[in-house]
Parts: C-alpha cells; structure tokens; sequence
C-alpha cells in the first residue's frame, strides 16, 4: 500500500485547480461536495468548467503562479492534461509545502484522489494507487449497486438518536442493538421514507420490545441475477426464509449463510406445509422478534398467494411488507426474445391461471379471452395445455395461433419449444418442469430450439 487512507476536512478551505477542460470538471465535481472553496486557473471563460460550473467556483484564466499561494491552499489539483504544464504546477504545489494530485500522473501525486461511493456522511474512497483506474471505476459502480441510496438518511436518523441509545442501554448493549437497527425494520422504514413509523419501531426496540417482521419476497424466475436489489438485500439480512419450490437453488445461495432455512412446500400436490399452517409460522416466528423473508418464486402477488399473507400478518398485527419479483411471464419473454406486446401484433397481455386453488380448472371465460386478440400468458398450464388450447380455439382463436412453451425459464435447464395452437397439448407432454404457455402472434418471434407446428403443416398440404 503505497497511498495511506485518510479523509480530508476541505469545509470552507481552498483548493487551487488548474485547468478549465473537462479533466478540471470531472476533478471539481468530486471536490465540490466537501464544501471546499475552488478557485480554478487557466481556465478559458468559455471552457467546460466555465460552462458547467462557473457558479460554484472561482475562475481565473491566467495560470497557476506564486501569488496564488498568498493564502492559505490544502490541496493543488493539476488537471490541464498537458503534461508539462501539469508538471510545473505540480513542483509550485509541492514548493509551497501543499499536497498535489496530478490527473494521470502518479509519480507527480501526494494525494491521489480515489472513486467515490458516497451516502451521506458514509463515503467510500477506492484508490489502485493511480494503477488501473478502470478496476476502481468498476468496484465503485458494484458498491453503488450494492448500498441502498437512502443509506445516508439511514445514517443520520441513527446519528440524531445516538444520545437516546447511550442513555437507555448500557455499552456493551449498544452493538447488539444498532447491529440490529440498521438491518431492522425501523432502517427499512427510513428507507422507504416513513420517519413516523420508524421513531415508532426505533423507540419499541429501544424498549427491548425487538418487533420482528416479514418481508414478502419476489425471487423472480430463477436467475439470480433477477433478484432486486432490495430482495438482495432483505435476504441477506433474515433471521429466517421460509422458502418455496421454485425458489432456484442459486438463489438461495445469495441469502444469509446462516439464516435458518425451511422449505414449505409446494410442488404440485407435494405442499410441504398446508397454507394456513405457513401463516400462523410467519407471524410465530416475527412475534418472537425474528427477521423474517418469505420467498416466492417469481412475484408474490402474481399467482403467488401473497395477498392472502400479507392478509394474515396484517390480521395478527405483525409488521410487513412486500418487496416485488420478476415474474415468470417477463422473465421467460426475455428469454425467449418474445416480446409480450409488439406494435402491429400485440396490443395487450393477460396472464392468467389455468389451475384453480384445488388443482381444478378455474372459472375463466375463455371464450372472452380469445376475443380480445392479444397475449395470453398461462401460468400453471403445462398439464392442462391440450384443454387451455382447445378452449381458446373453441372462442375463435385459429387452430394455427403461434404458441410456446418455456420450461424452467432463466435457469440453466431452460427448454423453450414453439408450437400452435394446434399442437401446444403435444409440446406441453415433452415437459416436466413449471412451464408457461405463451399464446398469440408475437409467440411466433420466440427463439425455441424446438419447433411444432403439425397445424400449418396439414394447411400446406
Ligand atoms: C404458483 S405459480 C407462481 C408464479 C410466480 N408467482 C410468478 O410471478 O412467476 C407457478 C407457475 O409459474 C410459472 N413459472 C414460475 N417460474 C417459472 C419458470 N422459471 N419458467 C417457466 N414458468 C415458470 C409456471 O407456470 C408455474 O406453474
């Protein structure tokens, strides 16, 4: 480690800049927020710099010389880009006993100026010590990705309140509790922007009242990469995920290594745990203050049964909130490049069930369905494909209507077959996995390694 880590305080202090280009702009932005006082040199009046930023900086377009260092300078930033006149303000600098960056120029540098994460009084610098800028670029759009944006609210909700937590509890009590607060629910309700109820959740915790909650968790189709951030987030904070089966494995290895894992069920007529019973388990285990995710595959509240959860801890008077997931209609079109809605073919989607609560089929007017001329997406569909087909040709919709089905859409076992209408019964048998049909014109653009289409083949001959 060649440069050692250390924070600046640059409030209200003057920091010379030399240059007006865009180098001077991209080194003025990261300055500014300190509250420093910039005073740029040769920089042109009708520059970048002076485009861009002329109200919040000082200009002069004569160069660095003595007189600029009459006052007091804590750092001198060279960022003309010519190489010789960088290197002579950079000698000035270091003349007058004040720490330099040169853009570009390591060997030239007292101080390298690092990528910046910044939420509020938490900052991040990543520095490769002027080695491969490119590999910090990189770390810092991750850790962007990574840190909530109203992680500084967060941050100072935690500092207003640090008199209160070291009045009530005793030291070694204080970790435990704000190791708690910032992965609890009062940290998510700043996060969301209620401040009400986080003083209500902060103060019950505060109280040693630990109120546990559940987040109802969209885990998307199977790629981890679909997670959201938020569900990233939630599970990798959780006491407990109460998981399905479609949950991939790939996304359980994201959450918390040691958060305590149970599979309720349910593969078809496999439930693990009847639905009531995973009810009265979620508001159990946030009674007893737990951090509870429950994750779905998918959407919670498409084909999810996540209303009537939420229903429960709401009716039990456990704090909860849903966090939404890719659903399997728009994860298995990417997929398939099978756009849902394309001008000229298709104006509108439904999704729809082709399974009742019991198994049964469920009371859809499909009739209705084939008249409207869009997309339909059939989830739960694979087994009763033929019937779903038969129904839809029975409304109206041609025997040769482009159908698919995707089988275990985003994950590695992915199997995407095109068929019709006419056919869609035969392509559903050749899977055993969840599946999805898609049905209308634009099922006709999905890039199936497969292709049946018995229909138009009897039309051609
Ligand atoms: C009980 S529903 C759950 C739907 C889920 N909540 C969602 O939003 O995707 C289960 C059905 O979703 C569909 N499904 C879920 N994941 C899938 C995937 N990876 N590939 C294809 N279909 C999937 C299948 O139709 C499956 O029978």
């Amino acid at each position: 480690m060649r440069y050692f880590p250390a924070f600046m305080d640059l409030q209200g202090q003057t920091v010379l800049i030399s240059g007006g280009g865009e180098l001077a702009v991209r080194k003025a932005r990261l300055l500014l927020p300190s509250g420093a006082r910039i005073v740029a040199y040769h920089a042109s009046e009708d520059g970048p710099l002076a485009r861009e930023l002329s109200d919040r900086l000082i200009l002069r377009t004569e160069p660095i010389s003595d007189t600029a260092f009459r006052e007091n300078i804590r750092l001198v930033v060279a960022a003309t880009g010519d190489e010789a006149e960088d290197e002579r303000v950079a000698k000035l600098g270091r003349a007058h006993g004040v720490p330099v960056n040169a853009v570009d120029m390591p060997h030239l540098c007292d101080v390298v100026i690092p990528s910046i994460v910044e939420r509020g009084d938490l900052v991040i610098g990543i520095s490769t010590g002027g080695a491969t800028p490119v590999l910090g670029r990189r770390l810092r759009e991750k850790l962007e990705a990574m840190l909530p944006a109203r992680l500084g609210e967060v941050i100072a909700f935690a500092k207003e309140r640090r008199g209160r937590v070291a009045e009530a509890l005793e030291p070694q009590k204080r970790r435990a509790f704000w190791e708690r607060f910032f992965s609890g629910a009062a940290s998510d309700a700043v996060l969301s922007r209620d401040e009400t109820r986080a003083e209500a959740l902060f103060s019950e915790e505060l109280r040693g009242e630990t109120p546990g909650h559940v987040h109802i968790v969209g885990a998307g189709p199977g790629d981890p990469e679909l997670l959201t951030l938020k569900a990233l987030r939630v599970c990798q904070e959780a006491d407990v995920i109460l998981h399905d089966a479609l949950v991939s494995d790939e996304v359980l290895a994201l959450c918390r290594r040691d958060a305590e894992r149970i599979y309720v069920g349910k593969k078809r007529a496999n439930h693990a745990l009847p639905q009531p019973e995973i009810g009265a388990l979620m508001v159990e285990l946030a009674q007893a203050g737990k951090r509870v995710v429950r994750l779905k595959g998918g959407d919670p509240f498409i084909f999810g049964r996540g209303g009537e959860e939420l229903e429960v801890l709401e009716a039990a008077g456990v704090e909860a909130s849903v966090i939404p997931g890719i659903t399997a209609a728009t994860g298995c079109a990417a997929r398939a490049e099978l756009p849902l809605t394309h001008r000229g073919l298709s104006q509108s989607v439904t999704f729809v069930t082709a399974e009742a609560g019991g198994g049964g089929a469920p009371d859809i007017d499909w009739k209705a369905l084939a008249s409207v001329g869009g997309t339909i997406a059939v989830y739960m569909g694979v087994r009763r494909a033929g019937d779903v087909a038969a129904d839809l040709m029975r409304g109206g919709l041609d025997a040769s209507t482009p159908a698919a089905v995707i089988a275990n859409g985003t994950l590695p076992t992915e199997r995407i077959i095109r068929a019709d209408l006419a056919t869609l019964g035969e392509a559903a048998d050749q899977i055993s996995a969840p599946g999805l049909l898609v049905i209308g014109d634009v099922a006709a653009k999905a890039k199936g390694e497969e292709l049946l289409s018995l229909a138009r083949q009897e039309i051609a001959a």
